[in-house]
């Protein structure tokens, strides 16, 4: 029995679907305990693309039990959509293979417009979110006002805290931000949906959790975002509002930290960023133009370009150390190839002192230089190779040096975006 962590070591779209989807093979439960449908994971199976926001990727197969932890926010409408598209594409999907938690907290449709309204008025010193209303959301849960999955069945206690939130709300839309206040009527006729739709899913997914934990079946955490965008520990404010670390797993299903056997850290071969905020191996060059087209760097959720640059290892060992990580799963090698050279940052200038930590401070690391490491490039195509010894010897040379600058072997290595296309190391679930 294992319980494993998959997180994602970077900026997110580490390529968290496919492995996520991989390890599900040997999980009995796959439990999403963050973020929300800011996430976005596409995941190609049997030559179908799927993208999936909110439905955790163990719903592809059915045999398994997909939860939505508390730790989760959830845009009822986006979930809804989310399964009747699944369900018409054939995916089996009932109440005995999806658990919603009935503590996760709702996304309204006004956090959405206040989250929309927020960045239009910050303009140059906007977060740059996915604008699904994620912040308001959770910051609802934190100020003791939200409404949460397990409140749909109750409709006069949900009706009743609604005009509450709604009154302090409309303030802020009404003054602040000059947009007509919102009705609770429209909000409440849609509550009756949801709770229609989606009540028969919703349950104690700590229960859950504790009794196949105890039961020694294999549980697949699977996070969203990464670590620099982790709201205690990212590039703040920057950030996400929820904590993609491994610490989020217990806070966001209630499994005893002590019972996480097992970390494993996403690792693409390159950065990427979306939205605003540091990122100093970002190339805005050529080179950048051609890892975003190869590695088709486009949002899952927002459609927006990504920025790219050089892997940054010393954002890769901060991930390592705040997690805990046992092991990497490094993703999209495959991208990589045909680059004469290949560059890995491994330490930062700042004033003239070399660092190897990230600056708490923004403005320092905005102003941090990379120090790079140089590696010749590989032009062998590097998609069929299934073990170590079939890779480059440029392409292992890089990974060995990554795995020794941020002190964590590698488990896994992505070469395509297939689930065959991938070099298994490690033994994720013993026996
Ligand atoms: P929010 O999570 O929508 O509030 O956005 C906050 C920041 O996190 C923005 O820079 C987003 O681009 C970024 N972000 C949120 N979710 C993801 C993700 O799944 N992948 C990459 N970036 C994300």
């Amino acid at each position: 029995m294992t319980n494993l962590a998959v997180i994602g070591s970077q900026w997110g779209d580490e390529g968290k679907g496919k492995i996520v989807d991989l390890l599900t093979e040997k999980a009995d439960v796959v439990v999403r305990f963050q973020g929300g449908n800011n996430a976005g994971h596409t995941l190609v199976v049997g030559g179908e693309t799927y993208a999936l926001h909110l439905v955790p990727s163990g719903i592809l197969h059915p045999e398994k039990v997909s939860v939505v932890g508390s730790g989760v926010v959830v845009d009822p409408d986006v979930l809804m959509r989310e399964i009747e598209s699944l369900v018409q594409r054939g995916v089996k999907i009932s109440p005995k293979n999806l658990l919603i938690s009935e503590k996760a907290h709702i996304i309204l449709p006004y956090h959405r417009l206040l989250d929309e309204a927020r960045e239009k008025k910050a303009a140059d010193g906007k977060i740059g979110t996915t604008g699904r209303g994620i912040g308001p959301a959770y910051e609802d849960k934190a100020s003791r006002l939200g409404l949460r999955m397990g409140d749909l069945s109750d409709m006069d206690y949900f009706s009743q805290r609604l005009e509450n939130n709604l009154q302090e709300k409309n303030c802020l839309f009404v003054n602040l931000y000059g947009l007509p206040p919102q009705d609770s009527r429209t909000v409440l006729e849609k509550a009756k949906r949801w709770a229609e739709f989606l009540g028969p899913y919703i349950g104690n997914a700590f229960s859950f959790i504790q009794k196949a934990s105890d039961q020694g079946r294999n549980i697949l955490f699977e996070g969203a975002q990464g670590v620099q965008l982790d709201v205690d520990h990212g590039t703040y404010p920057f950030v996400t509002s929820s904590n993609p670390t491994a610490g989020a797993v217990a806070t966001g299903t209630g499994l005893a930290p002590k019972l996480l056997h097992h970390v494993t850290g996403l690792v693409k071969a390159y950065t990427s960023r979306v939205g605003e905020g540091p990122f100093p191996t970002e190339l805005t060059d050529e080179t950048g133009r051609k890892i975003r087209e190869t590695g088709a760097e486009f949002g899952t959720t927002t459609g927006r370009p990504r920025r790219c640059g050089w892997l940054d290892a010393v954002v890769v060992k901060t991930a390592v150390q705040l997690c805990g990580m046992d092991s990497l799963a490094v993703t999209k090698l495959d991208v990589l190839r045909g680059l004469p050279k290949i560059y890995m940052a491994t330490a930062y200038e700042l004033d003239g002192q070399k660092i190897d930590h990230i600056p708490a401070s923004l403005k320092d690391f905005s102003r941090a230089v990379p120090v790079y490491e140089e590696f010749a490039g590989f032009s062998q195509d590097v998609r069929a190779a299934r073990k170590l010894s079939d890779l480059p010897k440029e392409a292992r040379v890089y990974l060995d040096r990554l795995s020794e600058a941020v002190g964590a072997p590698a488990g896994l290595v992505s070469v395509g975006p297939e689930r065959n296309e991938t070099i298994v190391l490690a033994d994720y679930f013993k026996p």
